[in-house]
């Protein structure tokens, strides 16, 4: 196994993440609880220092034990990495004005080396595409000014005269840029290259996830009572299942139903986690509460509050009814973590309060259990599929915890939600009927808060107008809406007003992310 040692960079998951495509099983491990007996034990094939904020220069700054480099395996160090290794191996590092570097460069080969091989081939990536430079992604602030003995320089930057150093004889690798990420397009083939070179097979898969989380879940929770909450979503119910597998009927999971959910939504989750898979699971029908305090209330951030108090609220009173409880069970995802981590306190302005769980675990006293947490959606996508969850289930296009409740702009009255979800069933329809469900990140229908005049037989009508809304996106973060033919669009909106009463004109959102964003509240 692969041992990273983590000085504190936001994207060290993403190392992990690099290694685990190439099937290699690795663990990240703050810099504080990797001591030399740590080493012997965990008895690494090789290690990756990672970035990190702090500065070598700096007294008293993180450092991994000498130990590390005299265990005779490969060890790459990436940015502070770099600069850390450099230091403790008798190289100097120096920082202050004008030696910060932040974004793309280009790297052009001094040398061949065996860790970058497939790089400087050809034509380059990235924009420019110059033959024999390739695009990396540099964030530093400090930079090597003399390399350690040993060490040749085998790649250079504009910034980084020393972006690529190696003493190829120890496998010791130092590289100033960040290969774990996306705008270093030939990172990946970085890491294949050191995995290689420490020999690893590459034989690792989900299936050893699995048995490593259940196993952790296990020694976690021993033998206490854990509550999860099941929203329908797919990192919940993936969360579900897999503590179910490790600890049974200490698992219970509760469903709130808050009356805003698709059609058939609420009868399809209770029976695949009743009759699939005998998940002990209360179903908290309480779509009167909700939808009675809603009433008349227009403004979305309003809305937003409310659901997320009254959630907290029903939450807590059906948890309350299983005894024993001392764990709370969420499926937290990694992007959700580094956004917590790093935009926590900041600056940033509130877009729409998001509805989640989040002070429920101190409120209630329960400590959490969060398998998911070093994983990334598509890695959840499968892990559900090991589990066995049904491929049409871990598909699903992403749900809001509020529901429809954003999908009805304005006023939410009951009437709006049942033409709303027949309409939605017939967009989702038309879209999986055309092949096109799983090329699309999102897709909804929105009821839109007025009616037009409109002429059916030859009667005139005076009813709701529909917005339909699909996107694709990898993240949330962006998104650009889907281009359907126009034949498409007229098929669809033929389709809802003759099969949905209350709808007479279907509208289609052709706005981007930003200026606007998926849901319309
Ligand atoms: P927006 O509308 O902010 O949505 O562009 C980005 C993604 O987040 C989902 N979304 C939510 N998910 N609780 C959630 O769990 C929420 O309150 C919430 N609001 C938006 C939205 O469906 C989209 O996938």
């Amino acid at each position: 196994r692969l041992l990273i040692i983590d000085f504190g960079s936001q994207v060290t998951q993403l190392i992990a993440r690099r290694l685990r495509e190439l099937n290699v099983y690795c663990e990240i491990h703050p810099y504080q609880n990797v001591s030399d007996d740590f080493l012997a034990t965990f008895a690494p094939k090789a290690i990756i220092l990672s970035g990190g904020p702090d500065s070598v220069t700096r007294e008293g700054s993180p450092r991994p034990p000498a130990r590390t480099f005299e265990l005779g395996v490969p060890v790459l160090g990436i940015c502070y990495g770099q600069q850390v290794m450099m230091e403790m191996l008798g190289g100097k590092v120096e920082s202050g004005h004008g030696t910060a570097e932040f974004g793309r460069a280009y790297v052009t080969p001094k040398e061949p080396l065996d860790l970058m091989q497939g790089w400087f081939t050809g034509a380059g990536t990235g924009a420019g595409k110059d033959a024999g430079r390739e695009q990396v992604w540099m964030s530093h602030g400090d930079h090597v000014a003399q390399i350690a003995p040993g060490f040749e320089v085998y790649g250079t930057s504009p910034g980084a005269p020393f972006a690529i150093t190696a003493d190829a004889a120890r496998h010791f690798y130092a590289v100033q840029f960040h290969p774990e990420v996306h705008h270093t397009p030939k990172g990946a083939s970085l890491f294949a290259n050191f995995v290689h070179i420490a020999g690893f097979s590459g034989d690792w898969t989900m299936g050893a996830y699995r048995d490593e989380a259940i196993k952790a879940i296990r020694e976690q929770v021993g033998d206490k009572q854990v509550i999860c909450g099941l929203s329908g979503g797919v990192d919940s119910s993936v969360a579900a299942v897999l503590i179910h597998e490790a600890i049974g009927d200490q698992l219970t999971c509760v469903f709130v139903d808050h009356g805003l959910l698709r059609l058939n939504e609420a009868d399809e989750v209770v029976k695949m986690f009743r009759d699939n898979y005998n998940i002990p699971l209360i179903h908290a029908d309480e779509s009167e509460l909700f939808l009675g305090e809603l009433e008349g209330v227009s403004d979305p951030e309003t809305k937003r509050k409310i659901i997320g108090r009254l959630f907290i609220d029903v939450f807590q009173k059906y948890a309350n009814e299983i005894e024993g409880a001392e764990f709370l069970a969420q499926g937290t995802l990694y992007p959700d973590v580094i956004e917590s981590v790093s935009f926590s306190g900041g600056p940033s302005v509130t877009i729409k309060s998001h509805h989640n769980v989040g002070g429920l675990p101190e409120k209630m006293g329960l400590k959490l259990v969060e398998p998911l947490r070093e994983l990334f959606k598509d890695e959840v996508r499968a892990l559900g599929r090991e589990l066995g969850l049904p491929a049409s289930f871990i598909g699903r296009h992403p749900f809001p915890g509020p529901g429809l409740a954003i999908r009805c702009p304005g006023e939410i009255t009951r009437e709006k939600l049942e033409i709303l979800r027949k309409a939605d069933a017939v967009y989702i329809d038309q879209i999986r009927k055309h092949g096109l469900y799983d090329e699309i990140w999102q897709a909804f229908a929105a009821i839109l808060p007025m009616r037009t005049v409109g002429v059916m037989g030859d009667g005139r009508t005076y009813d709701f107008a529909l917005g339909l809304r699909a996107v694709t996106s990898v993240d949330g973060m962006t998104a650009d809406y889907y281009p359907f033919t126009h034949e498409f669009l007229g098929e669809t909106s033929t389709r809802i007003i003759n099969e949905v009463p209350g709808i007479n004109r279907v509208f289609y959102d052709c706005t981007s992310k930003p200026p606007g964003t998926i849901e319309l509240e």
